[in-house]
């Protein structure tokens, strides 16, 4: 008989898989360029999309394999229609404890109230910037009104703990640090800020195009103050945190290039067709939507996974000779 404990995610370096990513989307209602091409984006056709039955079934299956937190991606997420569908379904699988989403906001002022009622815990919202001719510059698209709009609709709708991720990318958003911080500031949400990351459509990418977090840091300490660490209560949990204006303040950093933090990852990502993938940077992919189809038992499914887990390198390698940019871009992944 095979132990509770055996069942679970283990990689050959010893982490513990208990965080999944599901992209339900490879669609975005923006376009920002560290993410996806400028134009003629191909996007998946719909059949090759997982339904929200498939998503619930292999969602079930990772938790039984010690899967306890989900957080919804894409592309954009709400681009997905009846979105609340799925919480409701992943909701009912009693071992996810977390079901959270990471959007870009513009699209919950019409749909924050029903994402909540389904049973949804938490939201990211994904912005750079508070001036709307760069919000368009980054984005190719007029949506900092909606955007803003969003994160008011959540707020109204009960989300607590809002957080914010701002891309750090040199040269374009440290005009924004202070009004980003002050924003969130006075609105009662964390600030993230997420170095560029080489996953972008276009290609290019070099470290000097990564604002890194102890720039940020300096920009910060110099408006409000030190900036006081607070207690990290999930290692695994990337973010580095910090209080400023008497502990009103909340800001973080995630620096996966200055700081990598692979030793502690626990995620694990599932592309919106279906494709397992082990990491971000990974060059290979386990598909289970054609085993899934084609009626593959739990326990072939069960096999794929942990043939894909137990394939995990140990680190990304940016930054090290004879790093190659994964083929997908960020929004064919899921953030
Ligand atoms: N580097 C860092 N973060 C990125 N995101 C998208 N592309 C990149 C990149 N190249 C962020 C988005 C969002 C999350 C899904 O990932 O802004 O917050
Ligand atoms: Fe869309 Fe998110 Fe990619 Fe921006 S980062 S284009 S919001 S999927």
């Amino acid at each position: 008989m095979i132990q509770a404990n055996e069942k679970r995610l283990i990689d050959s370096f010893g982490r513990v898989h208990t965080s999944l990513r599901l992209s339900v989307t490879d669609r975005c209602n923006i376009r920002c360029f560290y993410c996806m091409p400028h134009e003629n984006v191909r996007f998946l056709p719909r059949p090759e999309i997982l339904t929200f039955e498939e998503l619930a079934r292999l969602t079930e299956l990772f938790a039984r394999l010690g899967i306890d937190k989900v957080r919804l991606t894409g592309g954009e997420p709400l681009v997905r229609r009846e979105l609340p569908r799925l919480v409701e379904k992943l909701r009912a699988i009693s071992a996810i404890r977390e079901i959270t989403m990471t959007t870009n906001g513009m699209l919950l002022g019409d749909q924050a109230q029903a994402l909540r009622d389904a049973g949804l815990d938490r939201i990211n919202i994904s912005l750079d910037t508070l001036d709307r001719l760069q919000f368009e510059e980054i984005t190719r698209r007029d949506g900092l009104a909606a955007a803003l709009e969003g994160i008011a609709a959540a707020r109204e709708a009960g989300f607590e703990d809002l957080r914010i991720n701002a891309v750090a990318v040199k040269g374009l958003i440290e005009s924004q640090v202070v009004p980003l911080a002050r924003f969130a500031l006075e609105n009662d949400l964390t600030l993230r800020f997420i170095e560029f990351m080489p996953l972008n459509a276009a290609g290019q990418w070099s470290d000097t195009d990564v604002l890194s977090g102890n720039h940020i840091r300096e920009l910060l300490t110099t408006e409000f103050g030190e900036l006081v660490p607070l207690p990290r209560d999930d290692v695994s949990q990337p973010a580095t945190d910090y209080t400023h204006s008497g502990g009103r303040g909340r800001v973080g950093f995630i620096n996966p290039v200055s700081e990598p933090f692979c030793s502690d990852c626990n995620r694990l990502r599932l592309t919106a067709e279906g494709k397992m993938r082990n990491c971000l940077f990974s060059h290979e992919e386990w598909d289970l939507r054609g085993p899934l189809r084609d009626g593959a038992d739990e326990a072939e499914l069960t096999r794929i996974i942990f043939e894909s887990v137990s394939q995990k390198k140990q680190a990304h390698g940016i930054g090290t000779t004879g790093f190659e940019k994964p083929q997908r871009a960020m929004y064919q992944i899921g953030g």
